[in-house]
């Protein structure tokens, strides 16, 4: 049995010793032992002990001084704020700061190296990032009232931190931190937010909430036992350590991948087990469980923490122009091209599997729209924008962004695609008419086909590699002969070099060549359903949104199938 964290050690008003890792072997499930995290630790090049990222400005001193009361000064952990205040208020922060916790606070200078039991903050007016466990000020790149130095801070915590992140919203006016908070969340780091309900001012708590990117909701005073908790379970003190092998044999990640399987018809089975187990160990840390058993005792009973684990599991990381300089080298190369071939009025149809929460088909439509106006012609542009998860696509849909996701598109463009809204950015509605948003399972659902371009980017890394060969088949299925395949760039068309010709390597865009190889696409990779029967009270597409896809023959598909509507 797997030895559990000692509660006495966790009360908030407790002092204990500075963090060690926990390691042990976990009840029936994967072990972690501490001497191999230390030789693994070769590859952290940033602090190696937890640094925690607080945000938070209107009502913010109070909710820090609720927060650092309630923490023990020698947690073994380094606290890195900032309040997002005028600059006159930001510069008192660090003595009234000093009045309510024994730890040293500082002022943060550039380069200053972060140790455990100190508390930093950022000097006013300056953006502040994390660089291999050191701080660094820049001058701040927007101009005064379009900032968003929280969602910085988190950002870079994420880069460099990575699992061992942590990063907390308290009290405050608007959005700041949400955005941030996507790529702790993609490094698998944690997330705690004020409960809103014990915030002076609840916009920035409640933001971060209705974008599902809290682990726990707490009241700044109850933050300390979790963390305290949190960062000596195996997940955040010996990260590297996890692995998957038993002395029986058996993966203790089976009846996990079961109970999504049969509950919540998700199939997992074809995704990396390195990537999986990781993420398995993140709620386990969450949940304050040692061992997977009882961790999986935990699913069969509480359906919440079953939509929290495959929510983990499905990384919906995105952005507007995600790499830039590939989206360059896409417009400059393939986007040209196809509306300087095509004659106006022509059909140009573009598919986006994994496409998240939407960026990235509003990309594809902006500069696909840019592109048609400058040639001075018009084309019947559709985008499929598919993704197997549907709350992803419900955002999608709406299409409303918040500043911080829209920082980096030039005004211009901003202007011409987008209307501001009160604090946020709602995609335009003639540029919401090119994309057709539908749930669709690449493992699972026959694909599109004469497609012009697919992008399907930062999917197939998340996959075993004998289901990403099945699916650039599949991909190279899709588009019509000589279509383009724009892929994440850490992706590559690996062992299929007969199938797609390099258009540029670094950017990891290819031509599909040859004609529709029927002998390769074999179909589906997984079986049964997509989804759980409609007992389980998903809702139906309406007929509008539901795909027509090529037959299926044979299990094979066929071109002479008739032709998607679109
Ligand atoms: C990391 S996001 C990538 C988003 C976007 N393509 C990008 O590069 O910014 C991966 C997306 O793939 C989706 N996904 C994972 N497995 C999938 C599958 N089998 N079929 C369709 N979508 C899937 C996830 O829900 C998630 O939204």
């Amino acid at each position: 049995m797997a030895r559990r964290p000692s509660d006495k050690r966790d009360g908030a008003n407790s002092k204990p010793k500075a963090s060690k890792p926990a390691h042990g072997a976990a009840r029936g499930g994967s072990k972690v032992d501490a001497p191999a995290a230390a030789k693994a630790s070769g590859r952290r090049k940033s602090a190696e002990f937890p640094v925690v990222g607080i945000g938070a400005s209107a009502g913010g001193i109070e909710a820090l001084t609720r927060l650092f009361e309630a923490m023990p000064a020698d947690s073994g952990m380094a606290f890195v704020i900032i309040l997002h205040l005028d600059p006159t208020r930001e510069s008192q922060l660090a003595h009234l700061l000093g009045q309510h916790t024994e730890m040293p606070v500082a002022e943060i200078a550039d380069g200053m190296a972060i140790e455990p039991n100190h508390v930093y903050v950022i000097a006013p007016d300056s953006s502040l990032t994390v660089e291999r466990g050191r701080l660094r000020l820049k001058e701040p790149a927007e101009p005064r009232g379009h900032r968003h130095p929280v969602d910085v801070l988190f950002a870079a915590l994420a880069n460099d931190q990575q699992e061992r992140a942590i990063c907390i919203v308290l009290s405050g006016t608007g959005r700041n931190g949400t955005e941030g908070l996507k790529e702790v969340k993609a490094q698998g780091g944690c997330v705690l937010v004020q409960d809103p309900e014990t915030a002076r001012f609840d916009g920035m708590p409640r933001s971060a909430i209705a974008a599902k990117l809290d682990d726990h909701v707490l009241a700044p005073e109850d933050m300390p036992k979790f963390l305290l908790r949190y960062i000596r379970h195996a997940y955040v003190a010996a990260p590297h350590a996890i692995d998957e092998s038993t002395a029986d044999g058996d993966s203790p990640l089976d009846p996990i991948l079961a109970l999504l399987r049969v509950r919540c018809g998700h199939d997992f089975r074809h995704y990396k087990r390195s990537t999986l187990l990781r993420r398995v160990h993140r709620r386990m840390g969450l949940a304050n469980h040692e061992a997977v058993d009882d961790y999986t005792d935990l699913l069969r009973t509480n359906p919440a923490e079953m939509d929290a684990l495959v929510k983990d599991l499905m990384i919906s990381v995105t952005r507007f122009f995600r790499d830039p300089e590939a989206w360059e080298t896409l417009d400059k190369t393939v986007l040209a091209s196809l509306v300087a071939e095509r004659n106006s009025d022509a059909p140009i149809r573009l598919w986006a599997p994994g496409c998240a929460t939407g960026e990235e088909a509003y990309s594809l439509a902006m500069l696909l729209t840019e592109r048609a106006e400058a040639a001075q012609k018009q084309f019947q542009i559709k985008i499929f924008a598919t993704d197997s998860q549907d709350d992803n696509l419900k955002l999608a849909r709406a299409g409303v962004y918040p500043e911080a996701a829209v920082s980096a598109i030039p005004p211009d463009r901003l202007r011409r695609f987008f209307d501001k809204l009160d604090g946020t950015y709602e995609i335009k509605k003639e540029l919401r008419e090119l994309v057709v948003f539908a749930q669709h399972n690449l493992l699972r659902e026959p694909p599109f086909s004469r497609i012009d371009l697919i992008t399907c980017r930062n999917l197939l890394i998340y996959l075993e590699p004998q289901a990403q060969k099945r699916v650039l088949a599949l991909l190279h299925f899709g588009l019509r002969e000589g279509g383009y395949l724009f892929l994440g760039s850490a992706e590559t068309v690996g062992v299929h070099h007969d199938l797609f010709e390099i258009v540029s390597k670094k950017w990891r865009i290819y031509r599909r060549l040859g004609p529709t190889r029927h002998d390769l696409v074999n179909f589906p990779l997984l079986p049964g359903p997509t989804r759980p029967a409609h007992a389980d009270g998903l809702p139906r597409l309406p007929a509008s949104r539901r795909l027509v896809l090529p037959k299926l023959r044979n299990g094979r598909f066929s071109t002479a199938s008739p032709p998607p509507p679109y």
